[in-house]
């Protein structure tokens, strides 16, 4: 029977989530990932890791792996799918509105953290490995006085 809550363009965007939801894109571990991190939604204990290959400031694979409902393992998916071939610089822009934009339906404020997982788990990921330390920032030219 077809859930009464969704109609239409919504019922499309429905099947689009589940799909992603059912057949991950980019499922899975790298062996040997230049950045990876794993965190969880506080609110419900479920998590998402994520494992990043970068080749010269682009992302050239990328493969997570969690446990979660159809919103945040979709919402992963689909970032898996957007970043490929994304420069670090393109992908430190992505930010909530592009997530939920491409996630497609109305995310109600208790899973919007649902829906983010997979984003905050990217950026601490390529944050840990990539962001330059304080001694970085203060000498970006590497010289000391
Ligand atoms: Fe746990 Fe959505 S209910 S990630």
């Amino acid at each position: 029977m077809t859930d009464p809550t969704f109609t239409g363009m919504d019922e499309l965007y429905r099947d689009f989530i589940l799909d992603h939801y059912r057949n991950p894109r980019n499922a899975g571990t790298l062996e040997h990932p230049d950045a990876s991190f794993e965190d969880i939604n506080p609110l419900c204990g479920d998590k998402i890791r994520m494992d990043v290959a970068v080749r010269d400031g682009v992302v050239t694979d990328v493969k997570f792996r969690g446990r979660g409902c159809a919103i945040s393992q979709a919402s992963a998916s689909l970032l898996t799918e957007e970043i490929k071939g994304k420069t670090l610089a393109d992908i430190e822009k992505i930010g909530k509105d592009e997530v939920l934009a491409n996630v497609g339906i109305n995310i109600s404020a208790a899973r919007l953290k649902c829906a983010l997982l997979g984003l905050k788990v990217l950026k601490q990921a390529l944050a840990l490995k990539y962001e330059p330390s304080e001694e970085e920032k203060a000498y970006p030219d590497g010289q000391r006085s």
